[in-house]
């Protein structure tokens, strides 16, 4: 060993890091789910293929037990146990290990769960802070973009309280905020103003406007023809299948 080698960079991001490629963001192509059960198997996704390009304002609807979550998941790097091809502004998703998945999620996808998935044992604010931890972001600098994004969130009063010490709206919000803090460059959303007030569900989609105009891609999955206005374009999902 000499002292020129560097220890490598926490896994492997530079083997993901975007290249100059024109081409979509997301490209499926025959992306499958399935699950093996007592009864058999049971087909979630069938065939997904389709084209997201960056920029794009993007609503998955469709009725409950669609697949919705799945896909989102499968988009997110939160799900490997799936067959087809994903690239991700070219990189083969479906021939990347798992540390590959999870670099490339931290560094350029936000995700808003459907069930909040907030760390019970931080705060809100400690939540807040675990994506920007992930950046090359001084301390100080932090602190000051979780302090910020609090009073954006109206939330400054909760930021020392434990997820349990909030509503489930509040725990939503908290969510929304984790998932948009580090500005990432793809936001993923399931349902995410299920459990908000429809002024704060307002609130939250003309956010998400705001931050598609400069540039983020988003894909929400929503119930509501209201939210999906919000966007560009719907894909419909029905049994696992596109249906438009
Ligand atoms: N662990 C599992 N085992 C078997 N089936 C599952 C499992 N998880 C989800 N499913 C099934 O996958 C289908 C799609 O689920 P999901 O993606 O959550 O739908 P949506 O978000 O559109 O409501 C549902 O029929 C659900 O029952
Ligand atoms: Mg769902």
């Amino acid at each position: 060993m000499s002292f020129f080698t560097k220890s490598p960079s926490p896994a492997s991001l530079r083997d993901v890091e975007p290249q100059p490629i024109v081409g979509p963001l997301i490209s499926m192509r025959n992306v499958e789910k399935v699950f093996e059960t007592a009864a058999g198997r049971t087909y979630v996704l069938r065939r997904i293929t389709a084209d997201i390009q960056a920029g794009e304002f993007v609503s998955i609807m469709g009725p409950s037990g669609a697949g919705k979550s799945t896909l989102l998941a499968i988009l997110g790097m939160l799900d490997s146990a799936w067959s087809g091809e994903f690239f991700f502004v070219g990189h083969p998703v479906h021939a990347m290990a798992h540390k590959q998945r999870v670099a490339l999620n931290k560094e350029h996808i936000g995700f808003v769960f459907q069930q909040y998935h907030l760390i019970d044992d931080l705060t809100v604010a400690e939540n807040l802070d675990i994506p920007l931890s992930y950046r090359n972001v001084k301390k100080s600098e932090r602190e000051a973009i979780v302090a910020d994004t609090l009073d954006r969130f109206g939330m400054v009063g909760k930021k020392d309280l434990y997820p349990r010490q909030l509503s489930g709206g509040q725990q939503q919000l908290v969510g929304v905020a984790r998932a948009v803090i580090a500005k990432p460059k793809l936001i993923l959303a399931d349902e995410p103003t299920g459990n908000l007030h429809s002024s704060q569900g307002r609130e939250i989609m003309e956010l998400f406007k705001k931050l598609n105009d400069q540039g983020t891609t988003i894909i929400q999955v929503t119930h509501s023809e209201e939210n999906a206005k919000f966007g560009h374009r719907i894909i419909e999902l029905k049994d696992g299948w596109i249906t438009a």
